[in-house]
């Protein structure tokens, strides 16, 4: 594995890799890295010839209250996690390379971003797209892999691929889940054990939720009372909402197409996150990926 700690040194790695020939993929991520982010590499792994991960806690994407300051940090375990799991490239650079002085152009993605974490997180997912094209603009990959952990930043980078004709494939790969069923999240290590146990709460409001769908309920208010019903060790809910998969978009009455139920909520300090896929297909992630190039 080779490492990059800044731009000219990834581009002359990227260089000899393009030689090469063979597929480019790409894993973004911000460190403090877990089975969920190494599960993304090996879905990179099956699908590519060789693996660029990056990790770059990106400021842009955190409000002036959140957490940018205290988010977890262990470079020498990631490290050795990327190693492990075969990454080929690992893009290590710094916030004054990534945003230089004067630094002043940002991708906006619209009303997508501006509901469920938008509403609570203004601008987080402007951060996003941002960071997201300048990493693809300077790594160059045929394929990106995204968690659906994060629905809505997926939902929003597919966008954005799309609409920006980026020559790019975008994969989203299922969430990886702890034996017990809580969303592996780096933001977990700020839970106390008491927290962690109030924390399953949402894993098993999905779980319900997805039970009942699979039972025949369809309809979207019944589906959504039953998540909510068992997400009284939240101390604050912040949305439980059915929504379009794809596009964000509230589903009124019953359900049809791809379905994400998503909520978050915060326990103690942790801001928590999670969904699930309501559909009737075999594999719905995989409905998530855009496949297409656009041309
Ligand atoms: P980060 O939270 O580090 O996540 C990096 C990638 O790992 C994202 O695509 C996320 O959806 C995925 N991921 C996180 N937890 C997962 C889980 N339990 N199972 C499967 N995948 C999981 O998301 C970001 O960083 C940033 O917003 C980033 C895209 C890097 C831009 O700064």
């Amino acid at each position: 594995m080779r490492i990059a700690r800044n731009i000219p040194e990834l581009r002359v790695l990227l260089k000899t890799l393009r030689k090469q020939g063979g597929r480019i993929g790409f894993v973004p991520t911000m460190g403090y890295l877990h089975e969920g982010h190494a599960s993304l590499i090996q879905h990179c792994r099956a699908r590519c010839d060789s693996v660029v991960a990056s990790i770059f806690v990106n400021p842009t994407q955190f409000g002036p209250d959140e957490d940018l300051n205290h988010y977890p940090h262990d470079l020498d375990r990631d490290q050795a996690l990327c190693l492990n799991q075969g990454v080929t490239i690992l893009f290590i650079p710094e916030a004054t390379e990534l945003y230089t002085t004067g630094f002043s152009t940002f991708i906006d993605p619209g009303p997508m971003g501006q509901v469920l974490c938008g509403s609570y997180r203004p601008g987080h997912f402007r951060g996003v797209a941002t960071v997201v094209a300048k990493l693809f603009s300077i790594v160059q990959p045929d394929l990106a892999f995204f968690g659906q952990k994060d629905l809505q930043q997926a939902a929003i980078l597919r966008r954005m691929v799309w609409d920006l004709n980026l020559p790019i494939e975008l994969v989203v790969a299922p969430t990886i889940r702890e034996h017990d069923g809580l969303a592996m999240s780096s933001r977990n290590a700020y839970l106390s054990i008491g927290e962690r146990m109030r924390a399953l709460c949402i894993s098993r409001a999905l779980a319900a939720a997805t039970n009942a769908f699979q039972k025949g309920v369809r309809s979207a208010t019944e589906l959504v009372d039953t998540a909510k019903s068992l997400l009284g060790d939240l101390d604050e809910l912040q949305y439980c909402e059915l929504v379009d998969a794809l596009t964000m978009d509230t589903i009124e009455g019953q359900v049809k197409r791809l379905a994400g139920l998503c909520v978050a909520g915060k326990i103690g300090r942790a801001r928590l996150i999670d969904n699930v896929l309501l559909s009737e297909a075999a594999d719905p992630t995989r409905l998530l990926s855009l496949v297409a190039i656009p041309d």
